[in-house]
């Protein structure tokens, strides 16, 4: 990526917590960056400082104009998993990177991808999606993160953590976890945005801390000064929580996933970090000093 002419950044789930990051990290690296949102009322959720731009993606037009002008583009697929509905999203940013003549387009899977063929939509939508743009003509790089520390910021997981000293998660005990901050998968994001060379990539992201939930309760515990418990969540359990919070279609197609890995895929999430460093030419956040970093007496006060 030779080009002398100024980067302008697209940024698809801006106004969610991952894509929020990317377009904070891009700001303050000094790009131009618009935030795609399907309403007006989502220009409050953007990040300050980003071009707010309503439309859908299930919308060809709409997703034509969002990308119109723009000569990059972080692409985050929401939570939805009808295969139909997916594969309709993938081909409009597509087509729309194609019209703009994208310079690159980073495709983040929002998990990482299990070698073989699944039954789980959340994985196979995300295989189709990526290999739909690997093959569209559009100079794609392919994020697969694993999970995210920030998921135990959420009040459900906050909460018990620090008021009870139990860390609760649908992942067996003994699973090895890479756990990724929003703030790394955003610095990765941006790299692979705008690295020389990465036209093509498919890169399985992680921390620089690979742990089991025990390991990662007594990370926990070390930092607040308190014995912390790890306690493997049964995903029916999990998934109902969820549903309160973002109906039933969608907290099924998360829970699925929880359910594969503890049914065949312990080792689903861990990660060869030194890759993740050299390839994109980014330091990874310790998990301690992640941890160290994070408001958890407040996070636990708004459970
Ligand atoms: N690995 C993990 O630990 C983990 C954790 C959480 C999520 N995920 C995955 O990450 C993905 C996103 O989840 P999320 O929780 O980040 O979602 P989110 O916070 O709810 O954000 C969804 C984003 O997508 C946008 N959006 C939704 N439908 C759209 C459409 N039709 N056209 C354009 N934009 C649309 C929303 O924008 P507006 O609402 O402003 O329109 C919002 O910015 C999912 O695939 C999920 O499975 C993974």
């Amino acid at each position: 990526m030779t080009s002398t002419e100024p980067q302008r950044h697209l940024v698809v789930g801006a106004t969610g917590a991952q894509g929020g990051a990317v377009a904070r990290r891009l700001l303050e690296e000094g790009h131009r960056v618009r935030g795609l949102t399907r309403s007006a009322g989502g220009h409050g959720r953007l990040p300050d400082g980003v071009e707010p731009f309503a439309g859908d993606l299930g919308d060809p037009g709409q997703a034509r104009a969002a990308f119109a002008g723009m000569t990059h583009a972080s692409v985050l697929l929401p939570m939805i998993y009808g295969p139909e509905q997916v594969a309709s999203y993938v081909r409009n940013v597509a087509d729309a990177a194609l019209a703009a003549g994208l310079r690159r387009l980073v495709f983040n899977t929002g998990n990482r991808l299990p070698e073989a063929v699944t039954e789980v939509a959340a994985f196979e939508t995300r295989r189709a999606a990526a290999a739909a743009l690997l093959g569209s003509g559009v100079p794609t790089v392919v994020l697969r993160p694993p999970i995210y520390l920030d998921n135990l910021c959420a009040p459900w997981a906050a909460g018990p953590l620090v008021r009870d000293g139990v860390l609760r998660y649908p992942l067996p005990a003994r699973s090895p976890v890479a756990w990724l901050s929003h703030g790394d998968l955003a610095a990765a994001t941006v790299a692979a945005l705008t690295r020389d060379g990465l036209a093509g990539t498919v890169l399985d992201l992680g921390g620089p801390d690979t742990v089991t939930g025990p390991e990662l309760a007594a990370a926990f515990a070390a930092e607040l000064g308190r014995r912390v418990d790890y306690v493997a969540q049964d995903p029916a359990e999990f998934e109902a929580g969820l549903a309160h919070a973002l109906g039933a279609p969608a907290a099924a197609g998360v829970a699925a996933t929880y359910r594969w890995v503890a049914d065949a895929g312990e080792t689903l999430y861990g990660v060869d970090h030194r890759a993740v460093e050299e390839t994109l030419g980014i330091r990874l956040t310790p998990l301690r000093a992640w941890i160290a970093a994070q408001p958890w007496h407040a996070l636990a006060g708004a459970a």
